[in-house]
């Protein structure tokens, strides 16, 4: 168990000759001589899960997008490079060093589904690795390696919901990122038979000749995996991590440590070790209470720092691996200001398409600011408890169970953390500011703190409008939250 560097090379890796002397380009050979159903084979012996947070086996996604080709129109390859989870920089550390595999295993995608093109979608913000990637897919361009599939890095939104896989899509078909209501397997970009303005989620997909494309949306890591899967095939993959949990995870570890980084773990590698490794432990004189993966998990408290980070242990011990970026929490930490943190985020980037997300969203917001600046009450703590309860009822996407787990998490296994607030002589705190990472350097992370301006209606405006983002855009508003 340790540090690992299957996609994550030590140095980056800024021209195809590079790439093919470490071994670039077998992958998609190896894949043009297997043929599609054969590559399928391998994705899914390998048992290599998608790393953009739920862990869905990629090779039954591959085989099910297969399935699900229309006989009229090609499917789409979407690499989902949207990273907006705070506390986790892994997919733009990967686009910066590693972007030829991204590419070929873009391409390697597009031949196992049938896909004509293969777009990577990255926010508009993200100029070092658009660079990265466009000149990446020039030279594997110019050097014949796409054939007839053609390539493109298409920028999107500033919002959390343009990472959500069907929010993603919306983007590509020229709507706000609002997630849609069908399960996987749905229509693709270009969807056909709607109305241009309508948003595409109630039609399934379907096979035959009058169905619509399928669009495989994975991960931009999960796709780094591929070119040397194929190329060496499954049992290499299943040298490293656990039988359930195979191969690498490239872990973003901030907050409470000595210092802030990514690198790539073997799967399976404990939680603890990974924040000693990458983090550097505890800070002189501190003690490590918690982590928490992203915004998306109950928070791991330390005396669970043993736990294997796998998909199946980490649910085992009622959190989940996510997309292994750790924000680290130490005895100096108010987790009331964290939770506040937590709130305003998921309240803010709740598109409002689901009522209780964004109205008992921002209720738990206010009422857990209050908390954190010791301005609350008994009612407060009631309230909360109470619409955490409510805040996932009828959603469409994961976002407000994201809200509900990792506040509830707070209340149950710390139970003093808000309730220390009530007593007046506790020094009131802002909230924390929970918000994605802009950059991470010298053992540094910078944090993109533009966010804690941003309204509920996704503008940056002075005063909030109080219409839920969904109501605002279609009334004609700017698409695009960033000012
Ligand atoms: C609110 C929200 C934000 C998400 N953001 C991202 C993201 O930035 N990048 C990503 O790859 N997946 C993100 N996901 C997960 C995607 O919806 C989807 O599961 C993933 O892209 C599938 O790829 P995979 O199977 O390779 O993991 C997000 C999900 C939710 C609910
Ligand atoms: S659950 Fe929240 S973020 Fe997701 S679609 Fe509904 S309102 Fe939007």
């Amino acid at each position: 168990m340790g540090l690992a560097s299957r996609v994550l090379p030590g140095e980056p890796v800024t021209s195809l000759e590079a790439y093919v002397g470490s071994g670039g380009g077998r992958g998609l050979a190896t894949a043009r001589k297997l043929g599609a159903p054969a590559v399928i084979d391998e994705v899914e012996a390998s048992g290599l899960r998608g790393r953009g947070g739920a862990g869905f086996p990629t090779g039954v996604k591959w085989r099910t997008v297969a399935g699900f080709a229309s006989a009229s129109l090609p499917a789409t390859v979407v690499v989902n490079g949207a990273e907006g989870e705070p506390g986790t920089f892994k997919d733009r550390t990967l686009m910066r060093a590693n972007p030829y595999a991204i590419i070929e295993g873009a391409l390697i995608a597009a031949l196992a589904v049938g896909a004509d093109r293969a777009v990577i979608a990255i926010k508009a913000s993200f100029e070092t690795e658009r660079q990265c990637l466009e000149s990446a897919v020039i030279d594997v361009t110019n050097a014949g390696w796409a054939e007839d599939v053609a390539l493109a890095v298409i920028t999107g939104p500033g919002e959390y919901l343009f990472g959500e896989e069907t929010g993603l899509l919306e983007v590509l078909d020229g709507r706000p990122p609002f997630p849609r209501t069908a399960p996987p397997f749905r229509h693709g970009v270009d969807d056909v038979g709607g109305e241009p303005d309508e948003p595409a989620g109630a039609v399934m997909a379907e096979p035959g000749p009058t169905g619509a494309p399928p669009a495989l949306a994975n991960n931009v890591e999960t796709i780094a995996n591929i070119p040397g899967l194929v190329a060496e095939g499954a049992d290499w993959f299943r040298d490293f991590g656990t039988p359930e949990s195979p191969g690498t995870i490239v872990c973003t570890v901030t907050g409470a440590t000595r210092r802030h980084g990514v690198a790539e773990l073997e799967m399976g590698t404990p939680l603890g070790e990974a924040i000693d490794l990458i983090g550097g432990g505890a800070r002189r004189g501190r003690r490590l209470v918690a982590a928490m993966s992203g915004v998306a998990n109950p928070l791991v408290p330390a005396e669970r720092f043993a736990t294997p980070l796998t998909y199946d242990d980490m649910q085992h011990i009622g959190s989940g691996l996510g997309a292994a970026g750790f924000i680290v929490l130490d005895d100096h930490t108010d987790l009331a200001a964290v939770a506040a943190g937590v709130s305003r985020f998921l309240a803010v980037e709740s598109c409002g398409q689901c009522t209780p997300c964004k109205q008992d969203g921002l209720a738990i917001a206010e009422m857990l600011a209050r908390v954190s600046e010791s301005e609350a009450n008994e009612y407060d703590l009631a309230g909360i408890a109470d619409r955490v309860t409510t805040v996932a009822d009828e959603a469409r996407c994961f976002l407000a169970q994201q809200h509900q787990r990792v506040i509830d998490s707070v209340m149950r296994l710390f139970p003093d953390a808000l309730r220390q607030h009530l007593d007046p002589n506790q020094p009131g705190v802002r909230p924390e500011p929970i918000v994605p990472i802009v950059d991470i350097r010298d053992g540094h992370a910078e944090l993109d703190l533009r966010q804690l301006e941003k309204q509920p209606d996704w503008t940056f405006d002075a005063v909030d409008s109080g219409k839920a983002p969904v109501d605002r855009l279609a009334e004609g508003g700017d698409a695009d939250g960033e000012p």
